[in-house]
């Protein structure tokens, strides 16, 4: 298809209304339609509320979608986009974004999103507003949820699983993904949601843009900008990031769509006198589609009479949106059809990933796995929640398809019962309750977590404690289930549990991984994809952070002469990548085949290779996270105490021993100046191999 040719043909107005998206509910379906007569709307989200992850959805049918899209190719012969927030699943939930990265398993990640992408494609969705990428330190943010933690390169490999997952691997789109929110939402300042941040040159290249990067890398259709204003700019006009850095140097070449009202917001944070100054600022920064507010749709064509904006710039944005559409086969098929899909295959590649995603922190003298046939206490609330456990942003999700916490523990030991903590008045605790171990089970809401759902402290609440005191007081063992969207600190109460599961929101099938877990049928190999505070008030507190000159070791600020805090250590509760497991594993010697490389060679492509053997040395079989970490030793800026830059889940036998290869070449062994440059230095490198970002095993290599 001659894409200039259509364009060609095209009224103004017609491509005005191209560059628009209005929202389409069962409630304005006729409404639509007949809109469709006349005009060529770019695309619809199949949405009517901002906070879309929290409200109540009316959604339309896959014939009502095909109904609409006919109205639209018989008379603009252009077909629509159909979008929609399916973040980390639509109708059998995965675990929150998280915990995927929790899985630290992109394969599997990549697979659940091909499946997600059926059940879209079954439901008359063709762009779905996934992966969000924004690297977060703050665990107050409502929408850490969404994001695959502190780390860049995990960043990077999830970015690419979620990507090629909705995309498919063939030529033409499937569901086209969309890259949000470009970029730094996650530095909103004191984790309030919409909120300001600032980022140099140096820490938005080496952090932020990386996982966008990544998307690119791997076609993403279509990016998202950020709500939020990033030294003074607001990313919904910043004409640098959009043109500049995402099409010039990233080589983006789809198009940009703005997050909801964006544009119009520009008008309440002083930017714009009214809404065609916002619409002529966003489409000249390289917004092409302008997502509900109308500023576009109401506004271009004055501009272009009045000589702000030329029909080439407008243009341009059009043919961007075409050509995903082309990309996506659209022009050729643009309708739905049903979608066979194996709703058990769904459920198990659920089930896989919430079971890889939960982080045993805590298991003292074995106290896991449990013996089914003991008899099991459980406590909590969170532990018959159905709809909690999916996360925000899972409004779409059959909640039917929850196994809660309870019947996964139930359907698997009988002699499980649930305890309330009501004790009749004339009985004490011990004679009513005859019980081997306590389960408690703790977590929060999701509506008080994802999009503008922020808290200021991040200890667990009086509830929590009480209801960890009363198990307590049963004087048993005690396991705790610990299912939130975000770190919580929970260090004043650590002590009083035996063993310690992190299970997140984990989805529909939380309760058969949790069983699986408790009762030794799967081991667990979950890892944390960021640092878990001891308190609010370490906040921010990540791993690849820079020491200090002080002579001392400013990893996880690890003070040698004085602490960073009087009234709580400097460390973190839990390092990022830790993980328990209920095997051990021994890291032998790292072997290096050649420790010094020129510079000239690594920049022609030259690798170091190094390989390490991993004994699995306990009593299961069991999957395990290689990590590889880098510290550069000497540079011309500061450069983090160590950085993770490779990973790989490999699982090992009991008594079996596996080697792991890594290879270190340029992408790994450089970063961004304070220019925006990538650059490699010569000088020693630390690579350290282990089990969490504390490994201390290493090797030095060096580049002369
Ligand atoms: C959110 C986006 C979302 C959009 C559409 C906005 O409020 O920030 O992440 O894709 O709504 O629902």
């Amino acid at each position: 298809m001659n894409l200039t040719d259509v364009i060609n043909k095209m009224s103004l107005r017609n491509k005005i209304e191209q560059l628009s998206q209005f929202r389409l509910t069962r409630d304005d379906f006729e409404e639509m339609k007949d809109k469709l007569k006349n005009e060529c709307i770019g695309s619809f989200i199949l949405a009517d509320s901002a906070t879309a992850g929290n409200a109540e959805l009316k959604p339309l049918t896959r014939e009502q979608i095909n109904e609409i899209q006919k109205v639209a190719m018989e008379n603009h012969g252009i077909p629509l986009l159909f979008g929609h927030d399916v973040i980390h699943g639509h109708k059998i939930c995965m675990p929150i974004p998280l915990a995927l990265s929790a899985s630290f398993n992109p394969e599997l990640v990549e697979n659940s999103y091909k499946y997600i992408a059926e059940e879209c494609r079954n439901d008359g969705i063709n762009w779905s507003f996934a992966p969000m990428l924004d690297l977060c330190r703050d665990p107050r943010w409502g929408r850490i949820i969404e994001c695959p933690g502190e780390d860049p390169y995990l960043g990077e490999k999830m970015a690419e699983a979620v990507v090629k997952g909705f995309q498919g691997d063939d030529d033409k789109i499937n569901i086209a993904a969309c890259a949000k929110h470009f970029v730094g939402y996650g530095t909103a300042e004191g984790g309030r949601d919409y909120h300001r941040g600032e980022i140099s040159e140096y820490t938005l290249r080496n952090y932020y843009l990386r996982a966008f990067d990544s998307a690119v890398k791997n076609g993403v259709a279509t990016v998202m900008n950020s709500f939020n204003e990033i030294n003074g700019i607001p990313n919904v006009c910043n004409k640098h990031l959009l043109t500049d850095v995402l099409r010039g140097e990233m080589g983006f070449d789809g198009f940009v769509i703005s997050d909801w009202a964006a544009i119009e917001q520009l008008t309440n944070n002083g930017i714009a006198e009214d809404k065609q100054k916002a619409a002529e600022l966003c489409l000249d920064a390289g917004i092409d589609m302008d997502m509900v507010d109308c500023c576009y749709y109401d506004n271009l064509e004055k501009s272009v009479e009045e000589g702000k904006i030329s029909i080439k710039t407008i243009d341009e944005a059009v043919m961007r949106i075409l050509s995903v559409k082309e990309k996506m086969g659209l022009f050729e098929n643009p309708y739905f059809e049903t979608v066979e899909y194996s709703k058990e295959k769904h459920r198990q590649i659920s089930k896989e990933l919430a079971t890889e995603s939960i982080v045993l922190l805590k298991n003292n003298n074995n106290t896991l796995p449990l013996d089914k046939n003991q008899k099991i206490c459980v406590m909590g609330q969170m532990a018959n929640d159905k709809r909690a456990v999916l996360g925000s942003w899972s409004l779409d999700c059959d909640i039917n398809e929850t196994v809660t916490i309870y019947d996964g523990i139930k359907s698997r030991a009988e002699n499980t019962f649930y305890f309330d903590c009501s004790i009749p008045k004339d009985r004490t605790l011990e004679d009513t309750y005859d019980t081997d171990v306590v389960i408690v089970v703790i977590g929060e809401s999701d509506k008080i977590t994802g999009e503008a759902n922020s808290i200021a402290s991040i200890e667990l609440s009086d509830e929590h404690k009480h209801l960890i005191k009363c198990a307590k007081k049963l004087n048993k063992k005690v396991i705790g289930i610990l299912s939130f969207g975000r770190p919580r600190a929970f260090e004043s109460v650590i002590d009083d549990f035996d063993a310690l599961l992190y299970a997140w929101h984990g989805g529909s099938q939380i309760g058969n991984a949790i069983g699986d877990i408790l009762f030794g049928d799967s081991c667990p190999s979950g890892k944390l994809p960021i640092t878990f505070p001891r308190m609010t008030g370490q906040i921010p507190i990540y791993y690849n952070c820079t020491a200090t000159g002080k002579g001392v070791d400013g990893y996880y600020n690890k003070i040698l002469s004085h602490p960073n805090y009087w009234d709580t250590e400097s460390s973190p509760l839990f390092p990022f990548g830790f993980g328990l497991s209920y095997t051990q594993f021994e890291y032998g010697q790292i072997n290096v085949q050649q420790s010094v490389i020129s510079l000239e060679e690594i920049k022609e492509g030259k690798t170091f290779d190094l390989s390490i053997n991993i004994k699995n040395t306990g009593d299961f079989s069991a999957k395990e996270v290689v990590q590889c970490y880098i510290k550069d030793c000497l540079a011309s800026m500061v450069r983090p105490q160590r950085e993770l830059k490779l990973f790989e889940k490999v699982m090992i036998q009991k008594d079996k021993s596996q080697t792991v290869t890594f290879r270190i070449g340029a992408e790994q062994l450089g970063f961004y100046n304070s220019q925006g440059k990538y650059i490699i230095e010569k000088g020693d490198f630390r690579v350290y191999i282990g089990s969490d970002c504390l490994a201390n095993n290493y090797v030095t290599i060096s580049i002369k």
